[in-house]
């Protein structure tokens, strides 16, 4: 079934229910290997439209501009209404001290190159990628405000201030003394086993009425079942070249949560990883979580999880397999 069509946080745009990450897009290995190829992107994008899907998330530094450009290309030959896109700008993106952060010469120079990359006169969603504690507030809030007023802009997000809260509440109290576009949209991680946003972070969220469009729903790929305990990594996946991912997810304590994700999912009679999707889509806060995936197989196993119907008992013993604070 095509995926359906939800509200994009609070704002008055639509879309897809499950978003579409391409950090892995034009990403170049020590050994210079891209990972996603133009071809590969393009092939994503396509079966990713072909499913209904309309939110397509990327930044400024995936691929060192190169996911912004396939995208850009991709979109040329397509109605560009048709989607709403998001990017991203904090981390360095050229050597030069003002060259990161979300000071107002790395955001004015930044804005401009990712519309140039992605071929539009805007984006429909600019996430602060990080935040900077090295720019006063005052001065990014006006400048990301100037954005949306000069249509280059129409939302603004932030991603991965998390856990601080005071962080949005700093901002988003700002914008409304100064009568600025506040932040209508985070981006933080969230999935089975990352849970670090319940609480405080998500209670901020629903307060201020901030849509929580997640990044990693899949754990990177660990919430897909791809992982034994105590086998090595299959060879084309994340956690062979990455050994920091296997130190972060490959624990006792997720090879547990797992266990009652693999639970549901034999019940259900789905995948782990369409179960873990599942779980976010049936949780009453998230707008959409952003699937990442290098393969078309990848993501048609991921797309099919918008057609998951959870019980509430399932839903909370997915919820309780892993505690957040
Ligand atoms: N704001 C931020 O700071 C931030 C940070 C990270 C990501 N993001 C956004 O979120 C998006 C998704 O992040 P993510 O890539 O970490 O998401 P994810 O969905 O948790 O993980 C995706 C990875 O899992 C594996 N995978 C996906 N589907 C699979 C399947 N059906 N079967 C087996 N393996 C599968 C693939 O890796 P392998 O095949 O290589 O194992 C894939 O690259 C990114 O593209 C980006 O747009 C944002």
């Amino acid at each position: 079934m095509p995926l359906d069509t939800v509200s994009l946080g609070r704002t008055g745009t639509t879309v897809s229910e499950l978003a579409f990450g391409t950090w892995r897009f034009g990403r170049a290995d020590d050994e210079g290997t891209i990972e996603v190829g133009r071809e590969r992107a393009h092939e994503l994008l396509d079966a990713y439209a072909d499913a209904g899907g309309t939110f397509i998330d990327t930044a400024d530094m995936y691929g060192e501009g190169r996911s912004e450009t396939y995208i850009g290309e991709w979109l040329a030959d397509r109605d560009r209404e048709e989607f709403v896109v998001a990017s991203k700008i904090y981390w360095p993106t050229r050597e030069d001290p003002n060259g990161s952060g979300l000071n107002r010469k790395h955001l004015r120079h930044q804005i401009d190159r990712i519309l140039e990359r992605l071929g539009t006169d805007y984006v429909d969603v600019l996430y602060t990628h990080r935040w900077d504690d090295d720019t006063p507030v005052e001065e990014f809030m006006r400048t990301l405000d100037g954005f949306v007023r000069d249509g280059k802009v129409n939302y603004l997000g932030a991603s991965t201030f998390e856990p601080n809260a005071w962080k949005v509440v700093k901002a988003n109290e700002l914008a409304d003394r100064r009568g600025y576009e506040p932040f209508s949209l985070s981006q933080p991680r969230y999935n089975v086993v990352n849970r670090e946003i319940e609480g405080n972070y998500l209670e901020m969220c629903a307060d201020y009425d901030i849509g929580v469009v997640p990044w990693s729903p899949l754990a990177g790929g660990f919430l897909t079942g791809k992982y034994t305990r105590g086998e090595d990594p299959p060879a084309d996946s994340r956690a062979a070249t990455d050994q920091q991912f296997v130190d972060s997810y490959l624990t006792e304590e997720n090879f547990d949560a797992l266990d009652a994700v693999e639970a549901v999912a034999e019940e259900v009679g789905a995948t782990p990883g369409q179960v873990s999707l599942a779980w976010l889509m049936h949780h009453g806060q998230v707008t959409a979580p952003i699937v990442g995936a290098r393969t078309v197989e990848q993501l048609d196993e991921n797309l099919a999880a918008a057609d998951i119907s959870l019980t509430a008992d399932q839903f909370d013993r997915l919820t309780a397999a892993k505690r957040g604070v």
